[in-house]
């Protein structure tokens, strides 16, 4: 019998294996109840008397041998062998951040932005003023008319009826209250979100976005207001880009003009986009009225001013190819995580 316990503790020593299912067959084979220890504990009990200590003593050492192993084999296939994923973790590994989802700006700040950057970088500066407005800001100081059809209900959102408490309509509200409180020379840029009470479909929103600015100094031509927009479209749209103003009216503007870009998808040639016609307006611009200088305490005699707004959708839908306006009011993630690339 010793003979043979010593078998099995060279058997045990010399077992080594990294996959659980082999240690734990192992742990049966030797140590589980119809086991080779259980069989040796039966026959141990038919020992003679005086071979029981000796045999008894090799029988523990056996036992002790099998568990240790078995415990030893255990934790080294947990620490970092067989199937199981290291726990300290593989340094190679590619970082998490990777997969981790990336948002994105939304394509009107998008726009808003680089019309900002542009001007800025002109020396213009950001103004801004309050959505809710009222009729002095967003009408009275800007000429309109008493009886002008903008003031209608059909237009405008008022919040009250005298005295007037309307949503801006456009940010030429803005250009108002700078005028009201600041010196020329005056160069500002205004973007904000506008309301007029349209109704919604492809091409037309009841809240949508501008920027507007305003140039007021001793001498300002407008010659330089051209000259101003045509590097603006460039900037936005691509050094080959040419410019073209058309006559329009404004009541705040004199003269006033509708201002477009040629087509940056065919250059001018004519496709689906510029309708054939190779242009795309983009903008109203013109001198500003000297009503309105006076209208805010600006010397109209001394001064002359360009003003020009823009809205941003438009530029936006023109700029990344976008069909309907609504996509951008609608917080989409499939629409809006494909702007996920620019800045
Ligand atoms: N305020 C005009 C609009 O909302 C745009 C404009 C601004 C036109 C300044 C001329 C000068 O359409």
């Amino acid at each position: 019998m010793t003979d043979r316990i010593n078998e099995l503790i060279a058997e045990i020593e010399a077992f080594s294996s990294r996959a659980a299912g082999e240690i734990e067959e192992f742990r049966i084979r030797m140590l589980g109840k119809k086991g080779v220890v259980t069989g040796l504990m039966e026959e141990f009990k038919t020992v003679a008397p005086e071979m029981k200590r000796t045999i008894g003593q090799k029988l523990n050492e056996l036992k002790t041998k099998a568990q240790q192993k078995v415990n030893d084999l255990k934790t080294e296939a947990g620490a970092g062998g067989g199937a199981k994923i290291p726990r300290a973790g593989d340094m190679t590994r590619p970082g998490k951040g990777a997969a981790e989802p990336v948002g994105s700006r939304h394509p009107i700040s998008l726009v808003r932005n680089e019309i900002v950057g542009i001007f800025d970088r002109m020396g213009y500066v950001v103004a801004d003023g309050p959505e809710i407005e009222d009729d002095r800001h967003v009408f009275t100081a800007l000429n309109f008319p008493p009886e002008h059809p903008a003031r209608d209900m059909q237009d405008t959102f008022f919040v009250e009826k005298n005295p007037d408490v309307l949503l801006r309509t456009h940010t030429s509200s803005i250009q108002v209250r700078v005028m009201e409180t600041q010196k020329p020379p005056i160069r500002v840029i205004c973007p904000g979100r506008v309301f007029r009470n349209e109704a919604i479909s492809y091409r037309a929103h009841c809240i949508f976005h501008q920027v507007e600015g305003l140039y007021i100094d001793e001498g300002v031509s407008f010659a330089d207001l051209k000259q101003t927009l045509l590097h603006f479209a460039r900037e936005m749209f691509g050094a080959e880009t040419r410019i073209r103003l058309r006559p329009s009216y404004f009541p705040f503007t004199e003269p006033s003009a509708e201002m477009d870009v040629s087509c940056a998808l065919c250059g001018g040639k004519g496709c689906p986009v510029c309708k054939g016609t190779g242009w795309l307006e983009i903008m109203g611009c013109g001198m500003v009225d000297p009503n309105v200088l006076e209208a805010c305490g600006i010397d109209s005699e001394k001064y002359t001013g360009f003003a020009f707004g823009m809205g941003i959708e438009r530029i936006s839908m023109l700029k990344y190819g976008v069909g309907d306006l609504r996509l951008y009011f609608e917080n989409d993630v499939r629409f809006l995580h494909q702007f996920s690339a620019a800045l």
